[in-house]
């Protein structure tokens, strides 16, 4: 028999007080909470897939609602012409990412438009022709990149995969190093925001900048930075960049995902298509591409309405809040339950992701430590206590506590879980 849970009244008052003391703590209410027995999940997904905000029903239904009374004609009328889709999102998405907002856009999905960017930004020209990742990249953007050196004809040996140290964080000076031994051969770095597996923040400034000394572009898959850290894309000069929709900025699964191009590549050949011609003159029907200027000249096909629709709703908290004090939030809770782990879980885990406030999103990653029982057993155990976190092969539990809805009386929940997983496994 599994011990009940240890907890000592003092420190659940103390994380009432937090909550109660945080004004943002009152954003929790505008989201659905999944439930869990009689109660709610303590939920730490929204690092794969954000919670459903209250205000995405309306917002899908009033568009139905235009749909059926105003059909075709809802592309010109009602609350929200679907021609213009674009702009109330670029407008709310530029602060989120630190761009103007034209040099944003929200299409396609992630893994599209990191083709896409690729098929226009990896220029392979005689032996400036490989591509560089961060080793243990997200499958897709391997794929995705080794798929774009096969496409010309290249091999693997022209991917340069930065390893992480012994520790498994990825170092400034591993990058470096690569840049000084490979620099004369990479067309582009293709890189995270923050690492998908340890929650590790990179920093894009910098990164961006080694690239660009060394005559290489950079292009940042930023799924789970967008929503998440603070990101000033056009100050840091990074090329191009395309981050999901689904994680942080909660615009519900498989949601058309965002696309960021720096002004200066606004007329780089592009694979393109009508909707992303000049607005002005693409109903003309000519058959010469003339591109729309900004972001939106990059998109292929007319928008998915009914898709785009939860995004409205879902970026508002982002623009009535702003970003700067979301991350003071997250990094309030990320560190709350950070401290917690070293106490209730000391010796049971190990933490993957970066201690230092400015190195970690709202993420931490866990692996339970060797000679105890399998780390799947506690993940097992967290979502029967309605702790969910989610499970990385071979062996890494993330749990991110998101300053939208997430609670300071969460992360104790998960820390007290934690403990009565490894007592009644050592016991
Ligand atoms: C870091 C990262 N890159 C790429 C993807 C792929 O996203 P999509 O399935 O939307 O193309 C994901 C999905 O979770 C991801 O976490």
């Amino acid at each position: 028999m599994r011990p009940a849970p240890i907890l000592d009244p003092a420190e659940e008052a103390h994380a009432l007080a937090l909550d109660a003391a945080d004004p943002l703590s009152a954003l929790r209410d505008e989201f659905l909470i999944p439930p869990h027995g009689h109660g709610v999940q303590a939920y730490f997904c929204g690092n794969s897939l954000g919670l459903q905000p209250r205000a995405v029903r309306m917002e899908i239904e009033a568009n139905l609602a235009t749909w059926a009374s105003l059909a075709v004609e809802g592309h010109f009328h009602g609350r929200q012409p679907w021609l213009d889709v674009q702009d109330a999102l670029q407008q709310m998405l530029g602060p989120i990412v630190g761009s103007p907002p034209a040099d944003v856009v929200v299409m396609n999905t992630l893994s599209v438009n990191l083709h896409l960017l690729l098929a226009a930004f990896y220029r392979p020209h005689g032996s400036r022709r490989a591509i560089l990742l961060e080793e243990g990249a997200f499958p897709s953007d391997r794929h995705v990149a080794v798929s774009h050196l096969a496409w010309h004809g290249l091999l693997e040996e022209d991917l340069i995969e930065v390893a992480p140290d012994t520790s498994g964080l990825y170092r400034a000076d591993a990058f470096a190093e690569a840049f000084e031994r490979h620099g004369h051969r990479i067309a582009l770095a293709l890189l995270p925001g923050v690492q998908y597996r340890n929650g590790q923040v990179f920093d894009i400034a910098a990164l961006t900048d080694l690239a660009h000394r060394h005559g290489a572009l950079a292009c940042f898959d930023l799924a789970h930075a967008a929503g998440n850290v603070t990101l000033n894309l056009a100050d840091w000069d990074v090329d191009c960049a395309t981050w999901c929709s689904y994680k942080y900025l909660n615009g519900g699964p498989g949601a058309p995902a965002g696309v960021f191009v720096h002004a200066r590549h606004a007329q780089r050949p592009r694979l393109s298509g009508w909707w992303g011609h000049a607005k002005t003159t693409r109903f003309a029907m000519a058959p010469g591409f003339s591109a729309e200027s900004g972001a939106a000249g990059w998109q292929l096909s007319n928008p998915p309405i009914l898709a785009l629709a939860p995004l409205h709703a879902s970026l508002e908290p982002f623009a009535r809040v702003g970003m700067p004090a979301l991350r003071a939030r997250a990094q309030r809770l990320t560190g709350y339950l950070d401290a917690l782990l070293r106490t209730h879980a000391a010796g049971v885990v190990d933490i993957l992701t970066p201690t230092a406030p400015a190195e970690r999103g709202c993420q931490i990653s866990l692996r339970v430590r060797a000679g105890r029982a399998a780390g799947r057993s506690l993940f097992d155990h967290l979502v029967a206590q309605g702790v969910l976190g989610d499970w990385r092969e071979p062996d890494v539990i993330r749990l991110a506590p998101v300053p939208l809805y997430n609670r300071h009386t969460d992360c104790l929940r998960a820390a007290i879980a934690i403990q009565g997983w490894a007592d009644s496994t050592s016991a």
